[in-house]
């Protein structure tokens, strides 16, 4: 008896008095289908019409409401069975619907496209390219029997982009190296002492609210600035020393518009003999002309650190203004960019370095500032939540 007359059998007629027995029939159904399907699929078509006819009909079949094969499982099997047999019943009927949606059109013609594509994979040697694919010649005809164009281009992958917080960070960098400086990276886990003691912020030291973070034990933090990189550099290679720090740092801040609580920095440090406030100077105003603009002005005003002395902050005439007064600069046509100032001594000599011999300068920014200011971006936390519409605009 072949399965379509069985279709039109009650279960009891067909001996179907268990579970199993029911299962079994459901996968013979089952079976036909899939492998009607496939002959579907692997025939070859004179032309579109004829291809498209044969799906119709193959999906009217199976899926007609009136008398396709699914109704008259429905009809024959399904309503009629036994209240003990009517719940596997119902379950390998609803498998077998979800297996049939398959042959609606719009799925069978995803399927052609993939499999014409792993059709293309297997590639005729004689036809590197593929183009002779529906030409009777090798694997790709299968490709063309069921109407697969090799030639048209593939599925595009999305590529990444370079993020914007990255891409800045990198120009920064390009002016240092170009002025002579290297680039130096320390641990982001940090000691106690490297990120506090070292840079003459002793425990008693109410500097060290400024700095809050993350604990990791009572002697490791999340470090707050790039500074410690400062110590660790002077003990690895002595003076003189050229370098800046890129990294990213963490502070307990609450996520607001400005502020994250990690987000990245760099470091500068020049130590030299006779080095002056005058190069830091000259050097700061050569770094904002090359990343603001040449219209930019500086301006040095004091400021404290307990690791430099003298202190500053720097500000550039606001970049969008042009130093005439906007919403970015709030009316005063200033910015402050960064913290500097005159390596103290005390740390120079804990990082090696003989203060009586040598001098230096050291700066400190942060990357998210730059960036905001660049692109015109007014919430920090859109650098880090992934959100595609975001990072494919750079
Ligand atoms: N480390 C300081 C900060 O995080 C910045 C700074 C670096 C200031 C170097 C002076 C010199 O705010």
């Amino acid at each position: 008896m072949s399965f379509e007359e069985k279709l039109v059998k009650a279960l009891e007629a067909l001996g179907a008095k268990d579970e199993a027995s029911v299962r079994a029939l459901f996968v013979e159904v089952r079976d036909a289908l899939e492998s009607e399907k496939r002959t579907l699929l692997s025939t070859p078509a004179a032309n579109d019409a004829d291809r498209m006819e044969r799906a119709k009909a193959l999906r009217d079949r199976w899926l007609s409401r009136r008398n396709g094969l699914l109704a008259q499982v429905d009809e024959h099997w399904l309503k009629p069975a036994s209240r003990e047999l009517k719940p596997v019943v119902g379950l390998e009927f609803n498998q077998l619907r979800q297996l049939a949606k398959g042959l609606e059109v719009e799925e069978l013609i995803k399927s052609v496209a993939v499999d014409s594509r792993s059709a293309v994979v297997g590639r005729d040697p004689n036809d590197p390219e593929g183009l002779g694919a529906g030409k009777g010649k090798g694997p790709t005809q299968a490709a063309e029997a069921i109407g697969f164009d090799p030639t048209l281009p593939g599925n595009r992958r999305p590529l990444g982009s370079i993020h914007p917080i990255t891409r800045v960070q990198r120009e920064i960098e390009e002016i240092f190296l170009t002025l002579g400086f290297w680039i130096e990276s320390g641990p982001e886990i940090e000691s106690v002492y490297y990120n506090f003691d070292a840079l003459n912020i002793p425990e008693s030291h109410p500097a060290r609210d400024d700095w809050d973070t993350f604990y990791i034990d009572s002697q490791t933090v999340l470090r707050t600035h790039t500074s410690p990189v400062q110590i660790h550099a002077m003990e690895k290679y002595g003076a003189p020393l050229h370098i800046i720090i890129p990294g990213k740092c963490y502070r307990r801040d609450n996520p607001d518009a400005t502020h994250y609580p990690m987000f990245h920095q760099i470091e500068g440090m020049a130590i030299d003999q006779d080095v002056t406030f005058a190069d830091l100077k000259g050097t700061l105003d050569f770094f904002a002309k090359r990343f603001f603009g040449d219209q930019t002005r500086t301006s040095f005003h004091p400021s404290f650190f307990p690791f430099t002395e003298p202190s500053g902050e720097v500000a550039v005439s606001c970049p969008i203004c042009d130093g005439q007064g906007c919403r970015t600069c709030k009316q005063s046509g200033w910015i402050e960019v960064m913290g500097c100032g005159m390596v103290h001594p005390e740390v120079l000599r804990r990082g090696g370095i003989d203060p009586d011999r040598y001098s230096g300068w050291a700066f400190g920014l942060g990357v998210e500032r730059y960036a905001m200011m660049k692109y015109g971006i007014h919430d920090i936390q859109l650098f880090y939540q992934g959100d595609l519409r975001f990072l494919e605009q750079f």
